[in-house]
């Protein structure tokens, strides 16, 4: 096992009519800006419940905080917070409002350019941040229980992530009923989300973590279970809770810990977003199996295990090079199944997400794609092998 240092200092109120309980956790002298995004907590009573939990409090709003949170916006909200003297930041959303407000928390006492934040990696350089407290509308990134956050900036075509520990949130509630609102479409994101960050934990080599190993199994399993429970009946409310608790599982650190980690499918998925729109979970669904292919030799044990312990495909012959890579197919389909059982899409040309711009000349996009992220610097992949001609050769079998 690698070595670690695991701190986390999240407070997780779970459960039924748990938001009342804010005023328990946010300081009453407080001024207060709640953030939001496009209306769903308007309709859904999440929005009513939240104001009357903070009625005593000097309350302000800023609402119109888009899916994958747009830098523009955010700074209107950072303009605020300095000119009102916001005390406290309270996100009241799923993970672009919760994202977006780590980023206005950090930004408010950032010196210089805050886009700096996330193009040089100063996040070192955050030595202050607003405190922040969030109500989860959305299970699905795990961002209520991290110091992370992802920003879109569309009028240059970028989508870039950042972190601090000043930016985890004070505390998070985490009310499943809130979650019932949400479409089919947005619950199956949810569900492949959280899938793929344990995959990106756990999908590497082997460095003898037996428990991190089945803890991360137990995320998947649990999230196979659930997923066709959820889908077919959407207020079934222990489901709800049950995927809820594992999408903040998924992310929280805990299965991270001594681990070789791999997050190149979110960093190819990000980039697909960014040049096409595409949902985050969606991006991740395409270029997850994508990467399998192309990693298979380097991913392949972990594959058999994870296969043997999730699904129960039993290679017939463990040292038959021959059953084991007919396993490695059938765990393989499995994996495509899933998503797609979900409604998902596992492939660029099937998408039916803004078809008219697929037409524009995918080659052209995927090498931009390639060379952004090799001009990083940084090769993606465990082994760090993942340089342009492969982002390239991962992008082409996402296509079809
Ligand atoms: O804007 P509103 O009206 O609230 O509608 C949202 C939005 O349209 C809607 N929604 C949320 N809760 C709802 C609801 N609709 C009905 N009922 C509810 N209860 O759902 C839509 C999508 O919301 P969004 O917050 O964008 O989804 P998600 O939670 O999946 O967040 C995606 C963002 O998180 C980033 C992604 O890149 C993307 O920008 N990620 C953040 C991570 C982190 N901070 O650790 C890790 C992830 O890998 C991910 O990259
Ligand atoms: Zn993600």
């Amino acid at each position: 096992m690698n070595n670690f240092t695991y701190h986390n200092p999240v407070k997780i109120v779970f459960g039924k009519n748990t938001i009342a309980k804010i005023k328990d956790l946010i300081p009453a002298n407080n001024k207060v800006l709640i953030t939001y995004g496009g209306g769903s907590i308007k309709k859904n009573g999440v929005y009513d419940q939240v104001m009357k939990a903070l009625s005593g409090y000097n309350v302000l709003e800023f609402g119109g905080i888009e899916a994958n949170p747009d830098f523009n916006t955010l700074i209107k909200a950072v303009d605020l917070c300095k000119k009102e003297k916001v005390d406290f930041l309270l996100s009241v959303g799923g993970g672009s409002v919760l994202d977006g407000t780590k980023f206005i928390a950090a930004a408010v006492n950032y010196n210089g350019d805050p886009w700096e934040i996330l193009t040089q990696k100063k996040s070192g350089k955050i030595t202050k941040a607003l405190p922040i407290g969030c109500v989860l509308t959305l299970a699905a990134t795990g961002s209520e229980m991290n110091g992370f956050a992802v920003i879109s900036r569309r009028e240059t075509g970028e989508k870039l992530s950042f972190g601090s520990p000043l930016l985890f949130p004070q505390f998070s509630i985490l009310d499943p009923q809130t979650t019932v609102s949400l479409s089919s479409h947005q619950t199956a994101n949810g569900i492949v989300d959280a899938f793929i960050h344990v995959m990106e934990q756990y999908l590497t080599y082997d460095v003898n973590t037996p428990l991190q190993d089945r803890q991360s199994e137990a995320i998947l399993k649990t999230l196979i279970e659930t997923a066709p429970i959820v889908m077919n009946n959407p207020d079934d409310l222990d489901a709800r809770a049950n995927i809820m608790w594992c999408a903040t599982q998924a992310l929280n650190g805990l299965i991270a810990c001594g681990v070789v980690q791999d997050w190149s499918t979110h960093m190819i998925g990000h980039e697909l977003t960014a040049a096409y729109g595409l949902d985050h979970a969606r991006s991740l669904a395409i270029v997850f199996p994508a990467i399998i292919e192309n990693q298979k030799s380097r991913k392949f044990n972990k594959f058999i295990q994870y296969g043997k312990r999730t699904w129960h495909v039993i290679p017939a012959d463990e040292n038959n090079e021959n059953d084991l890579n007919k396993a490695f197919d059938k765990v393989f389909n499995k994996t495509i199944d899933f998503f797609h059982s979900l409604g998902v899409k596992t492939k660029l040309s099937d998408s039916d997400l803004i078809p008219e711009k697929w037409a524009v000349n995918p080659e052209q996009t995927f090498e931009i794609i390639a060379d952004r992220i090799s001009k990083r610097g940084l090769k993606l992949g465990e082994h760090k092998n993942i340089g342009y001609d492969e982002i390239k050769e991962i992008l082409n079998k996402c296509w079809k």
